[in-house]
């Protein structure tokens, strides 16, 4: 037996020296060099049209996030109240003469909205959905060599509102260009599935479409090879095939994996697939596709379970606009959001409301989050004007099927939702509607159920519901009526769709905070609103149609039947200010704010879903002599905390019950609160928190010290006002001003405010209770990036960083 293993051994290791075979399909990166121009420019199609007066930038770009702050445009502050409009796009690019023969395509990932595209004078199409990925063939219309082509889009955002949030405007998703022979596998052309896993064994399958341009038939060979994360190949199928001329045919390939290293949260161990397709032994092309091996399954009693694990779902939603960048889709952006949701404990996105960026699953797969991705926010019935119901009798088959055939490699994705809040589970043309949606998505997919976000839970009155076409009912809100689900939807699977819409504005704390409040006031809880915008960052306010983050996670944490949660929301975005009017223009419903710093309650949730140990006290410590001040400690891994004003014990105190906090009403004295948790006697952790004085030196934390010089990659730079001490300055505002040298360049300022008016885009923002925060993007130099922070608020505060790049 020992030879065995042996012989498979040596076989691995034979395999994975075979050379690397070259890519022959081309995929270039189409961002860079682009023309731009605000207003409407039909002329833009003719190849003759000078436009090298417009603006000339790379993509993604969204020019809303450029514009200044008013209630007057026609987007609202629930839209971000930013300006939309009408734009134009224009891009002169050439080809090499040896792609003459070669199929060429773009592949817009997302431009919101209405985008219609030319290539050389001719017109490609038209796609309405904002959120959807697309393509265009451009191959008979291009020119090669020393001849020039022009891309010319058109983007029309002007009708509005056509959005409950901010939805930016323009081509705010990566362009690419693909070049293939004339026989070449089509856009989103393979679909994993592992229909039999086990610790031993899992059953891979892939089905390979191919398309054949040519004027002649084809015979060819697809041979695809499964490799391992060491880029070890470990399975490999061949199939020999003919297909007609200008046809396209799909050829399904079998694998089996032998003790599989299962994809999960903590471990999200990635294959990929790489799939090759020979015309008479010569390469024509190559394509890969993710592959992750995980199981999981949804229970109507016992909850969710990945890999056979009970695991509940700490989800949140999340919007897609990146704070100050606005609705830019980029990497590094992205991946910094997720990873400060990974440290709060979140297992799960829920993508509201739309298809998401293609960057956003990509992450989700490598960092190990579970994914429900969603198709709609709307049907046939508006919620607003303009919004994607003028669409829905010609798009929503297309856009459905195309969300589906984008992502349903990524085996982070575990549901598909086809809609969120839809007001078509009020009437009966809801249950037509749900299984026909239903049917689309099964057509391309039956290994992931089909949810929908619904907020009507009397069975029969839930038309969405009465369809039967749903295999997991997922539910927003009112998590009081959780407890009669099992009796009410008897057999069915559930999860809290959306929950929560507590509402907070970082380090503002009103007090006594043991009152809970309701936005809006007439809901016997009052609201009255504080005049700066702000609100109390104790965990008492929510909006009346959710609850406080505790109210909320107490009633899912002790219900097993209910698979999880997403909480609405991960971060605060732009648009939907509730509880606020203008100049409020982002929401408050985060549990880390629109600049990326966590409130309070992010302690609460990683106290509660990590293992790390966490220790976190609030408020901050600059009070009236004299007042009561409300002292609440988040905490886990220890069995009680004491308090200490100024070194003097205010007694012992340990959670209760289900208790998620402890507090202590202490008079103010200036000095210093300290708490010390212990676990059997022993000190976990201490944390202490001083009066601060007068902002006296500024602190500069970058979250990298080395950046690509790519033109891409990111450095975000947090400013710390702080005393002389070192202690944050809870309440300071100082003006920041931000001076860049070197390889890099400003692309976004904040300070989490949701009342902030200041342009996202100035070289300055004053500080926020504290702090604020500057984006850095590398401008493609090889050169250091400097970093100068100063302030003369209070007398000058000058800090420098410098970042490398490579
Ligand atoms: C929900 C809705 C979300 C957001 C939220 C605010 O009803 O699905 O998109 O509007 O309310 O509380």
């Amino acid at each position: 037996m020992k030879y065995i293993g042996l012989l498979i051994g040596l076989l691995l290791v034979v395999m994975a020296c075979k050379p690397i075979q070259k890519d022959i399909r081309i995929v270039e990166d189409f961002n860079f060099n682009w023309n731009f121009k605000l207003g409407d420019h039909p002329e833009a199609i003719q190849e003759n049209f000078n436009a090298s007066e417009w603006q000339n930038l790379d993509l993604p770009h969204d020019w809303s996030i450029e514009g200044a702050f008013s209630e007057d445009h026609p987007t609202k502050p629930e839209g971000g109240a930013l300006p939309a409009g009408l734009g134009w796009y224009r891009k002169t690019f050439s080809l090499p003469i040896n792609w003459k023969n070669k199929q060429v395509s773009v592949e817009f990932d997302g431009v919101y909205r209405n985008s219609e595209v030319w290539i050389n004078g001719h017109y490609l199409g038209k796609r309405p959905y904002g959120y959807i990925s697309f393509a265009y063939d451009l191959s008979n219309f291009l020119k090669f060599g020393e001849e020039k082509n022009i891309i010319s889009v058109k983007v029309d955002n002007s009708e509005q509102p056509n959005s409950r949030w901010y939805t930016g405007s323009g081509i705010y998703r990566n362009v690419r260009l693909v070049a293939t022979e004339k026989l070449h596998i089509t856009h989103w052309g393979t679909y994993v599935t592992t229909p039999k896993v086990s610790k031993e064994k899992a059953s891979v399958n892939l089905e390979v479409t191919l398309q054949n341009d040519a004027n002649s038939s084809k015979t060819y060979k697809i041979v695809s090879t499964i490799l391992n994360a060491e880029m070890l190949e470990i399975a490999q199928t061949t199939s020999e095939e003919t297909i007609n001329k200008n046809t396209s045919k799909v050829t399904s390939q079998t694998f089996e994996v032998l003790n599989p290293t299962l994809w999960n949260i903590e471990k999200p161990y990635l294959y990929k697939i790489k799939t090759t397709v020979f015309e008479n032994s010569k390469l024509v092309d190559n394509y890969e596709t993710p592959l992750g091996i995980r199981y999981f399954n949804f229970d109507s009693e016992k909850g969710f379970s990945l890999n056979g694990v009970p695991t509940k779902i700490h989800g949140v939603c999340l919007h897609h606009d990146n704070g100050a960048l606005g609705a830019v889709a980029n990497y590094h952006a992205i991946k910094r959001k997720l990873q400060i949701m990974k440290d709060m404990g979140v297992n799960a996105i829920r993508v509201s409301h739309n298809p998401s960026s293609v960057e956003l699953l990509q992450l989700c797969d490598a960092m190990g989050f579970i994914v429900q991705t969603e198709a709609f926010d709307v049907w046939k019935k508006k919620k607003v004007k303009a919004d994607y119901n003028l669409e829905w009798d010609a798009w929503h088959k297309k856009d459905l099927e195309d969300f589906v055939k984008r992502d349903r490699n990524h085996p982070s994705v575990m549901m598909w939702s086809i809609g969120n809040e839809i007001r078509e589970q009020f009437d009966s043309t809801g249950v037509a509607i749900t299984k026909n949606l239903v049917a689309i998505v099964k057509s391309l997919d039956k290994t992931r159920p089909v949810t929908c976000a619904l907020t009507e839970n009397v069975p029969e009155k839930n038309f969405i519901y009465q369809s039967g076409a749903l295999d997991v009912l997922g539910f927003n809100y009112k998590h009081k009526d959780y407890y009669d689900f099992p009796e009410k939807f008897k057999g069915e699977k559930i999860i809290a769709s959306e929950s929560v819409s507590a509402l907070e504005t970082r380090g503002h704390y009103d007090m006594p905070s043991d009152s809970i409040k309701r936005w809006p006031p007439a809901h016997n809880e009052p609201f009255d609103g504080n005049d700066d915008f702000t609100v109390s960052a104790y965990d008492q306010v929510s909006a009346y149609w959710g609850a406080t983050h505790e109210e909320n996670w107490k009633t899912v944490k002790k219900l097993n039947f209910i698979s999880g949660m997403f909480i609405w929301t991960g971060f605060d975005y732009l648009g939907e200010p509730i509880p606020y009017p203008y100049p409020a223009r982002s929401s408050y419903f985060g549990v880390v704010d629109l600049a990326g710093f966590p409130k309070d309650v992010y302690y609460m949730y990683q106290s509660e879903w990590t293992n790390k140990p966490v220790l976190h006290i609030l408020p901050h410590w600059n009070w009236n002599i004299g007042q009561d001040v409300d002292v609440w400690v988040y905490y886990n891994n220890a069995d009680e905390v004491e308090l200490f004003l100024n070194g003097k014990s205010l007694g012992t105190k340990s959670k209760q019950n289900d208790d998620l906090h402890i507090s202590w009403r202490v008079k103010f004295e200036a000095g210093n609160i300290k708490a010390i948790s212990r676990k059997n006697g022993i000190v976990v952790l201490e944390k202490e928190i001083h009066t601060a004085t007068s902002p006296n030196t500024i602190q500069l934390i970058a979250d990298k010290t080395l950046i690509k010089n790519d033109g891409y990659d990111l450095v975000y730079v947090t400013v710390n006002v702080l005393d002389a001490k070192g202690n944050l300055v809870p309440k300071a505002d100082n003006l920041i001003n931000f001076a860049v040298t070197g390889g890099g360049k400003i692309v976004g300022v904040d300070n989490g405010y949701q009342a902030n008016l200041s342009s996202f885009k100035a070289s300055e923002i004053k500080a926020y209770n504290g702090k604020c925060l500057v984006i850095i993007q590398s401008n493609g130099k090889a050169e250091d990036i400097t970093l100068v922070a100063s302030s003369i608020d209070n007398g000058v505060m000058k800090k420098t960083v410098t970042i490398k790049t490579k």
